[in-house]
């Protein structure tokens, strides 16, 4: 094993409990508006959205969003809705995901598909789409709708877009890159976006808002595509391997196909054809001989450096600051 460089973002740890007391404030109002929103007269609307919402979640989103907006000036009570609104929409995702990955642990609990099945998970997903799209309304803004709905189509697409990769070993690094902006950045980018439309922000300042969510939101998924070969799953909240258990084709694995010897890398282009998890501790072991988690480290933190860089036409405030640190968070993180 030859020893790759550190990355240089891994040396001074991030205090995120520190960067959320920011908008401690307002992330209560936005957990107010949520918590309305899931007071539906249908019982299992109601059991199943506040389980998933009550157990937690990082709320990073929302705090990307009101960040943005403290940084601009002022949050209104328009950014607190769309605070909630995107929100919703991610954890619709996960609702909606863990039934397609069959994933058994989300937020450290077992999963709403494990414990009610897939068909409720589905529906209540379906249903915290629909209320956040109702939400949205009451901005009575267009910009806004129009961002929030291509938002939710281009997800939708990088979803397909990575089923139709799964098993398929010869996955480039190029494909995966345009799954993940779509799946994950996208969303990223929308909070930002939009807190930058609500404040009446320059064409050129929305634009830097929203590559930073976009160059942020890349670096979130590469760094959970390797702690899912890293991590703990206590630490983590998930189960470990449920990637390679799907046969989906992460960068740590397309990186180890390249890297590794013949031998190796037909080890992973069959366990990603068969989606193998009984093969996770040899895959494991090839994806940490031929470095692939430091790779995709390291992709995460040029990611991240992009990110803090779309920043700089931002006034210097101590909002501008967390947001540079969030994005050195979301290469260091460990959950
Ligand atoms: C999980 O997102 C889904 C991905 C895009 C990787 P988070 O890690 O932000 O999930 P929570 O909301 O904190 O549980
Ligand atoms: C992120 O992908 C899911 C969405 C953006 C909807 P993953 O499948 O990697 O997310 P986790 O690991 O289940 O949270
Ligand atoms: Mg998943
Ligand atoms: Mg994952």
């Amino acid at each position: 094993m030859t020893a790759l460089p550190k990355n240089n973002n891994n040396q001074r740890p991030i205090d995120f409990d520190a960067i959320k007391r920011l908008t401690a404030t307002e992330a209560l109002a936005v957990d107010q508006l949520i918590l309305n929103e899931l007071s539906s007269d249908v019982v299992l609307i109601n059991q199943v959205g506040h389980y998933i919402i009550s157990n937690g979640g990082k709320r990073l989103r929302p705090m990307l969003l009101l960040l943005a907006a403290k940084a601009l000036g002022e949050a209104s009570q328009n950014h607190l809705i769309l605070a909630a609104v995107i929100e919703f929409i991610h954890t619709a995702t996960l609702l909606h995901d863990d039934v397609v990955d069959e994933s058994e642990l989300r937020r450290g609990k077992e999963s709403a598909n494990a414990v009610w099945g897939n068909a409720a998970s589905v529906l209540v997903g379906d249903y915290l789409y629909s209320s956040a799209f109702e939400m949205m309304v009451r901005t009575n803004n267009m910009r806004v709708m129009e961002v929030l709905s291509k938002t939710t189509t281009a997800i939708a697409e990088g979803e397909v877009l990575q089923l139709l990769n799964c098993n398929n070993p010869e996955t480039t690094e190029q494909q995966y890159l345009e799954v993940i902006a779509r799946k994950t950045a996208i969303l990223f980018s929308a909070a930002t976006r939009l807190a930058a439309i609500l404040s009446g922000s320059s064409p050129e300042l929305e634009e830097n808002l929203a590559a930073y969510g976009q160059h942020l939101g890349i670096a979130f998924q590469l760094i959970d595509d390797a702690l899912d070969y890293k991590a703990s799953a206590e630490e983590l909240g998930k189960n470990l391997g449920d990637d390679l258990a799907e046969g989906k084709p992460t960068l740590p694995l397309i990186h180890a196909i390249q890297q590794g010897s013949a031998e190796q890398a037909q080890t992973i282009t069959q366990a990603i054809k068969h989606g193998n998890r009984e093969a996770f501790n040899e895959v494991f072991e090839i994806v940490r001989d031929t470095h692939a988690i430091t790779y995709t480290e390291q992709r995460a933190d040029e990611e991240a450096q992009k990110a803090i860089a779309a920043l700089a036409s931002l006034p210097d405030s101590e909002f501008k600051n967390a947001l540079v640190l969030l994005a050195q968070f979301a290469v260091q993180r460990n959950h």
